[in-house]
C-alpha cells in the first residue's frame, strides 16, 4: 500500500469549494490545512491580484510550482490548490508523491454564483466584464486537464458540504 501518502490535495476550478471543504476535511482528519495561494502570497510578499498585475501570470505559475513542491514536502496536510495547478503537470507529479489527489467538480452556473458571492476581484482571471463567459471559456480549455488530474472526482453541485467531505475522506482512507 502507499502508506507514505499522509496528505490530501484538492484540485478543481475556482469556486468548486476547495478552501471551505478542505478546511472541513483537515478538521475532521486532524491534519494541517494549507493553500498553495497562501504559500505563494507569503513567498511573493503580495496578494495574488498584485502578482498577476505587476509580475504577470507566468511569474505566478512559477511561484505556484514552488508552492506545490513545498506543500508536497509537508506531512499530514490537506492542501487546497489554486485552480490552475493542473496547467503544469509537474505540480501533480509533486502532489501525488505524498497526497491522494481529489478533483472537485461544479457546473459553470454554480461556479459563477459562488465566485460572485466572494467577489470576482479576488480572481484576476475572472475580473472581466463578462465573468460567466470567461468561466465557460477557461473551463472548456481545462476540462481535459481536470479529468486527467485525478482518478477521483466529486461533484459539488448537488451534494451538501458534509456529504462532499464524507466522500473525500472515504477516498483518502481507501487510497492512502
Ligand atoms: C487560479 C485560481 C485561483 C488563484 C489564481 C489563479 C486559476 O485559486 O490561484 O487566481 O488559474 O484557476 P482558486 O482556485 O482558489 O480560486
Amino acid at each position: 500500500m502507499n502508506s507514505h501518502k499522509t496528505n490530501v490535495s484538492l484540485v478543481g476550478f475556482m469556486g468548486t469549494g476547495k478552501t471551505t471543504l478542505g478546511a472541513m476535511v483537515a478538521e475532521r482528519l486532524g491534519k494541517l490545512f494549507v493553500e498553495t495561494d497562501e504559500i505563494i502570497t507569503r513567498a511573493a510578499g503580495k496578494s495574488i491580484p498584485s502578482i498577476f498585475a505587476e509580475d504577470g501570470e507566468t511569474r505566478f505559475r512559477e511561484l505556484e510550482i514552488q508552492a506545490c513542491k513545498e506543500a508536497a514536502g509537508m506531512r499530514d496536510a490537506v492542501v487546497s490548490c489554486g485552480g490552475g495547478v493542473v496547467l503544469n503537470f509537474i505540480n501533480l507529479m509533486y502532489l501525488r508523491e505524498t497526497s491522494v489527489v481529489v478533483c472537485l467538480d461544479a457546473s459553470p452556473e454554480v461556479i459563477y454564483e459562488r465566485i460572485m458571492a466572494e467577489g470576482k476581484e479576488k480572481r484576476p482571471l475572472l475580473a472581466k466584464p463578462n465573468p460567466m463567459a470567461e468561466i465557460k471559456r477557461i473551463l472548456d480549455f481545462r476540462a481535459p486537464l481536470y479529468e486527467r488530474a485525478s482518478e477521483f472526482h466529486v461533484d459539488t453541485d448537488s451534494l451538501s458540504p458534509a456529504e462532499v467531505v464524507g466522500k473525500i475522506i472515504k477516498i483518502y482512507d481507501d487510497n492512502k
